[in-house]
């Protein structure tokens, strides 16, 4: 298949990777769900579970990729012909079909605050005046619903143009602008009087607060954030030439996401205990948080607008990638295709996220199991969906893929020591599918 698209080089790769890995999840959804789960003991628990879980599956799904070179169910189909394993990958697509229904809501907010902000209307308000705004925000249907188009429709037409130009391109500059932009806002935050019992909270564990669906969170967390349970990144890394080192993409990019984590941590923290701030607010801890921190800096809201820039960036390019994997799949690598199945699946994405965008505010009192439309999507996948593909993916490899293979694949770049893939090895064969499924029937009160 020499027409198949590349990415240009391996930085080019990691950063896509790390783009789709960095987005809400780490910068919006892990400070309220810490908040919510008592802070520095979910931290610890989310990191534990990322170097044993995620960082593992990162790298299965790197193999799965690299070695069939192809699409998230034809990789499967291609390694284990005649298996019913195309089945991962086909649940990985309907996965990320419901991902990015309620993803877009959020990029939506993103670009309502964006606009907000440099209309001049969230200048100079009061913590309660900027959670009010939130709340009228979310809670108004037309509006959320038009920014959420407009999120899905800047992510569709980044994914019909193709990967390299488009996602691979945008990634290289806004990437590390993120990361300066983020410690700029963090050494505002832990200056603030009254900062210390924020950074105590998110860096000192108490574990009065863990329960088994802490746990369950954590684990959904940090399978969410890494982008792994789905296939995505079977399918970024379909694309990458045969001479990169797998392991060494792996753990960049499991770094890079780590570090942007606690620099949220740290910068949101310090400020709702400076400002008397709920940190178990939920959805709204980011939206309220930062444009008080931000105002307490000089250009505060120029700075405020630069970093809804950025975010609303880390935002898409994970969106990207949950368009492309879809779309890869059903265009079946055919360049004529992409262009009209991504417009056809990304309407159909926004469609099935109407409802989430207006269970903040119309639809509310809608409950499913107790949740609302948004919470019960969002819960569906990360902590169901999620764990359970990666456990389909931790059992595929072992089986499937020869340990000879896997070695020679995971060798390639000349960077992996062999006691590290044996570590791999056993933590995928013999960890993971228990872990997995311990913490998941623990929720389900099985055991
Ligand atoms: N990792 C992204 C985030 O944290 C979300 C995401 C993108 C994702 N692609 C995914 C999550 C695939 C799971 C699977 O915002």
């Amino acid at each position: 298949m020499s027409e198949r698209e590349q990415w240009s080089s391996k930085v080019g790769f990691i950063l896509a990777a790390a783009g789709s890995a960095i987005g809400l999840g780490a910068i919006w959804k892990f400070p309220y769900i810490a908040g919510q789960n008592g802070g520095g003991a979910f931290f610890l628990i989310f990191i534990l579970f990322t170097i044993l879980l995620g960082l593992p599956l990162l790298l299965a799904e790197f193999v799965i990729g690299r070695t069939a070179q192809d699409n998230a169910v034809n990789s499967y189909k291609k390694i284990a012909p005649g298996t019913k394993w195309h089945w991962v990958g086909i649940l990985g697509m309907i996965t990320s079909f419901v991902l990015l229904s309620f993803y877009g809501v959020i990029g939506g907010w993103i670009l309502i605050y964006l606009f907000k902000a440099i209309t001049g209307q969230l200048n100079g308000l009061s913590s309660e005046q900027y959670t009010a705004v939130f709340n009228e925000t979310i809670a108004d249907p037309l509006l959320s619903i038009v920014f959420q188009l407009i999120f899905m429709l800047f992510t569709i037409i980044v994914v019909s143009r193709g990967i390299q130009k488009g996602i691979e391109s945008a990634s290289r500059i806004m990437m590390p602008a993120l990361f300066v932009l983020f410690i700029i806002l963090v050494i505002r935050a832990v200056t603030l009087a009254g900062a210390s019992e924020g950074i105590q909270f998110i860096l000192k564990p108490d574990f009065s607060k863990v329960t088994s669906q802490t746990l369950l969170d954590a684990m959904g967390q940090s399978f969410f954030t890494l982008s792994v349970g789905v296939s995505v990144m079977v399918t970024y890394s379909s694309y990458l030439p045969k001479n990169q080192s797998l392991p060494h993409a792996a753990i960049s990019i499991v770094s890079m996401n780590i570090f942007i984590i606690l620099l949220a941590g740290l910068a949101i923290f310090p400020a709702v205990f400076a400002f008397h701030l709920e940190p178990n607010a939920g959805p709204v801890l980011l939206f309220n948080v930062l444009p008080t921190v931000f105002s307490q800096l000089p250009f505060g809201m120029l700075f405020f607008i630069a970093f809804l820039v950025l975010f609303l960036f880390a935002a898409l390019t994970s969106a990207f990638s949950l368009l492309e994997i879809i779309v890869s799949v059903i265009s079946n690598g055919k360049p004529e295709q992409r262009l009209k199945w991504s417009w056809i699946l990304g309407l159909a994405i926004f469609a099935l996220g109407v409802p989430s965008a207006l269970s903040f505010g119309i639809l509310a009192e809608v409950k499913i199991f107790g949740k609302t439309i948004f919470d019960f999507a969002d819960y569906t996948v990360s902590n169901v969906l999620l764990p359970f593909g990666a456990l389909l993916i931790s059992i595929f490899v072992p089986l499937k893929m020869k340990r000879s293979l896997l070695y020679s694949e995971l060798k390639k770049g000349n960077w992996l020591k062999k006691g590290l893939f044996e570590a791999w090895y056993i933590t995928i064969r013999y960890v993971a599918p228990p872990l997995i499924v311990l913490v998941m029937m623990d929720v389900l009160g099985i055991w």
